[in-house]
């Protein structure tokens, strides 16, 4: 900043200064001044300072030699000082504009190193997500059905007592409810009620043939409630797959074959089959349905000599229940039983997944811990 020692605050006859040769001098010193100055400012901040310092309105140089040294000059002085002040401030601003561009430019390449993207570094690797076992396994058996014509349906998780129980031939009097009453839930006072969580898939067993005419061939995925307490068995929630065949000639052959094939090529030729009699309101005859144990390959004993933990000894591992369909449930469909026949089976997809891939807790399905989803990529 000018001082009272700078020359600039002095007049030239307090600088001696009165020749014009002396004034050109005294003009080149002060230049050069400014072009040190100028020079020396390398970002944005300082190259401001030194606009201020020279072309600041009341206190700048320039305003400091019109005040100090044109003004007072006498006329004889006059023109070369203001042609000399001329050149200056011509300088100052051509300078000062070019320095500008510089400094901007160098903080622009600043910036932009800081922002740089270095694609020689490796990426930032993301963890990709995958399918959870029993969405693969539910593709699985989706696709194994698929290839023999079955085609895929969807019900409603919320049910009506009808559907889930009534249509399947299960009366409200049926012992067979006391198994699988479930969550009922508050619907509002005056809304259509009572409604419940799906104890089977088997609701859309109706649905469908409600609303298509035999030939019927469905399968169908999805979730469905119980009022169990969980252990490594039993949950809440569980999924299963419906099936359902219904034409005019379909036998109990068709059915065995159509189980056996699925069964060999979601386990592998090797596994056993077998059917046991068992009852269920909608299929007549019902039956249940074992594989040899896939563990100890259906002898019974494990690789110690020990008796086989998963089968019991047995050498059999109940699978699913199945059947022929009854015709009392044509009745609610508006099927004629004299006409059709048909097989249906309800597999706990869940129970296939943890025979398939040696689980032995259901309840890691539902734990989502990373560690057991990572083992299934
Ligand atoms: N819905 C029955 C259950 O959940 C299984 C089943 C389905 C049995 C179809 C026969 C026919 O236990």
């Amino acid at each position: 900043m000018p001082t009272v020692d700078h020359p600039t605050g002095k007049t030239l006859a307090q600088l001696g200064a009165e020749s014009p040769e002396k004034i050109a001098h005294l003009f080149t010193e002060i230049r050069s001044r400014f072009d040190t100055q100028i020079s020396g400012s390398l970002n944005p901040a300082a190259w401001e300072d030194v606009k201020q310092t020279w072309t600041g309105r009341k206190s700048g140089m320039l305003t400091l030699i019109g005040d100090n040294w044109l003004k007072p000059a006498s006329p004889e002085l006059k023109r070369v000082v203001g042609q000399e002040l001329n050149k200056l401030k011509a300088h100052v601003e051509s300078a000062l504009e070019q320095r500008r561009r510089d400094v901007q430019s160098l903080a622009d390449q600043l910036a932009a190193g800081k922002d740089r993207v270095d694609l020689s570094l490796p990426g930032v690797i993301r963890p990709m997500g995958s399918h959870h076992l029993i969405r693969t396994v539910m593709q699985e058996i989706e696709d194994i059905f698929f290839s023999i014509g079955f085609s895929i349906v969807e019900g409603p998780e919320i049910e009506t007592p009808y559907y889930n129980f009534e249509a399947l031939n299960i009366p409200e009097h049926h012992p067979v409810r006391d198994d699988m009453d479930t969550f009922y839930l508050d619907v509002p006072k005056g809304a259509p009620g009572p409604l419940l969580l799906r104890t089977h898939t088997s609701p859309v067993q109706i649905r469908t043939m409600e609303k298509h005419q035999p030939p019927v061939r469905v399968i169908v995925p999805g979730k469905v409630y119980r009022r169990d307490n969980p252990d490594a068995t039993h949950s809440f929630m569980f999924h299963q797959i419906e099936g359902l065949a219904v034409d005019t000639d379909i036998t109990f052959c068709d059915f065995t074959g159509t189980i056996e094939y699925f069964v060999k090529q979601f386990f592998g030729e090797s596994v056993k089959t077998r059917f046991r009699p068992s009852y269920f309101p909608f299929t007549e005859p019902s039956v249940e349905f074992d594989v040899s144990c896939i563990f100890c390959g259906g002898s019974g004993t494990g690789a110690s000599g020990a008796t086989c933990g998963k089968c019991k000894g047995s050498g059999w591992i109940e699978l699913f229940g199945a059947g022929m369909v009854d015709p009392a449930v044509y009745g609610f469909v508006n099927y004629d039983p004299k006409r059709v026949s048909g097989f249906a089976f309800g597999m706990g997809m869940d129970r296939l997944a943890m025979l398939k891939y040696g689980i032995d807790d259901l309840q890691v399905f539902f734990q989502n811990d990373v560690r057991f989803l990572r083992q299934f990529p």
